[in-house]
């Protein structure tokens, strides 16, 4: 017995890995990281205790989250040779390309933790990663905007350093918000593992042929671009946006029924949860504080993701296919309240799952069982032919 449920170690059940990180109960709507519920883990503690968590096992105690602060905050700038790579990407591309270019990189600056085999250099590419997105994502952001790069503080807080990087411009202060620093940071929390998803799942088969850790979570962002994953928080909003008011919610959701219409309700459904996504309920309650705190509690875009989440709910096709919300159908709306343009918020997504793309990868990799990752087919072309003789 391995906590929840048996490992099966001959493979032979519908799991493909091992691991202690993450819990995902589809049925009953459950969510565990290391044991703790989400739910519980959002109010109650920050994000960088929460990477502390995935990485080592345990909460930390206060004097360990002190110092792994520290060694995090140490780590927060990138060589200023890489401002050089931003110049070579066109001001209008895609946030998530320059994303997976420049994080690939990396490696090519950070030569003293690429050796996979030393367990220092794995621990340094980790902190490294945590440290280094926000950075990163910010000056992707700045990049499209044609404003300057913002350095980190070391006076900040993890997502309080993420916001000055993205919205201070150096002709005037900028003043963090708490309110919406402590919700991007409980955003952050709900992303930050699932499993085995389909990124994680890249990331380790990336990890298993023994890649170096920047390469691996490069993967790993660009499986998560895909807006039947990591896209669709963007997707969702987009989809909220062209419904534009609450009346033409059930010409959505006819067409959302209709297989051959090729449409579907982002941010709803899922792989795993059969059942209301843990992450949304607490999405969701953060977006009513955050839209509340900026004084758009009347958000016409809430308004229509609110009565479409009534509708879909009572409605027999989604109630037999066991579609609720997930994590993607609230963060947009609340993304946008902050301030975040449509196209960085998967880029906010890789950053807050970074840290379990690295968990799971140092755990595959610290595995002595684990080898290279080699998925099999099921054959379905022709059976063996000769090569037609000469004529
Ligand atoms: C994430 O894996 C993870 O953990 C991912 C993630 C993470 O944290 O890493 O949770 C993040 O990716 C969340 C999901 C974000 N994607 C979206 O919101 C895009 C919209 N959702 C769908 O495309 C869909 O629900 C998927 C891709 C998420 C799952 O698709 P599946 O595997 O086809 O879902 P399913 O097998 O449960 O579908 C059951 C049925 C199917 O119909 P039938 O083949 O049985 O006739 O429901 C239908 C689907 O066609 N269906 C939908 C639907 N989602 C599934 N119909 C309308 N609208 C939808 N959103």
């Amino acid at each position: 017995q391995t906590g929840c449920f048996t490992y099966d170690p001959g493979f032979t059940s519908t799991a493909n890995c091992k691991s202690a990180i993450t819990y995902i109960d589809g049925d009953k709507g459950e969510l565990l990281y290391r044991g703790y519920p989400i739910d519980q883990l959002a109010e109650n503690t920050n994000f960088l205790a929460v990477c502390y968590l995935l990485l080592y096992g345990e909460l930390p105690t206060n004097a360990e989250f002190i110092n792994f602060r520290r060694t995090i905050t140490n780590h927060t700038m990138v060589h200023e040779q890489m401002t050089r790579f931003f110049t070579g990407y066109r001001r209008d591309a895609h946030p998530m390309a320059v994303m997976v270019g420049t994080v690939g990189a990396l490696s090519s600056f950070y030569h003293d933790s690429t050796d996979i085999s030393d367990p220092e250099q794995r621990e340094v590419a980790s902190h490294r990663m945590i440290a280094k997105m926000p950075t990163i994502a910010a000056m992707t952001y700045k990049y499209a905007m044609g404003q300057p790069f913002i350095y980190p503080r070391n006076d900040l807080d993890y997502t309080s350093n993420f916001l000055q990087m993205c919205f201070a411009v150096p002709c005037e202060p900028y003043v963090v918000n708490p309110i919406i620093s402590r919700a991007l940071d409980r955003i952050f929390i709900l992303h930050a593992d699932h499993e085995q998803n389909a990124s994680t799942s890249t990331v380790r088969l990336a990890g298993s042929s023994g890649a170096n850790p920047f390469a691996c979570i490069a993967s790993g962002i660009a499986c998560l671009w895909g807006p039947a994953h990591g896209g669709a928080n963007e997707a969702a909003l987009n989809m909220l946006r062209e419904i534009g008011s609450v009346d033409r919610i059930p010409e959505f959701v006819k067409k959302a029924k209709d297989k051959n219409s090729g449409f579907r309700l982002m941010g709803f459904g899922h792989r795993v949860y059969k059942n209301y996504d843990p992450r949304a309920k607490v999405m969701q309650k953060t977006c009513h504080e955050v839209l509340d705190a900026l004084g758009h509690g009347d958000d016409p875009l809430l308004k229509i993701a609110l009565e479409l989440e009534r509708i879909a709910l009572q409605d027999e096709y989604f109630i037999e296919k066991k579609l609720y919300p997930n994590i993607d159908f609230y963060s947009g709306i609340t993304l946008r309240a902050m301030g975040f343009p449509v196209e960085l918020f998967t880029v906010l997504f890789a950053v807050a799952r970074t840290v379990g793309w690295i968990a799971q990868w140092k755990e595959m990799i610290e595995d002595p069982e684990q080898r290279i990752g080699r998925p099999r087919q099921l054959y379905i072309g022709p059976p063996r032919r000769d090569f037609p003789a000469p004529a």
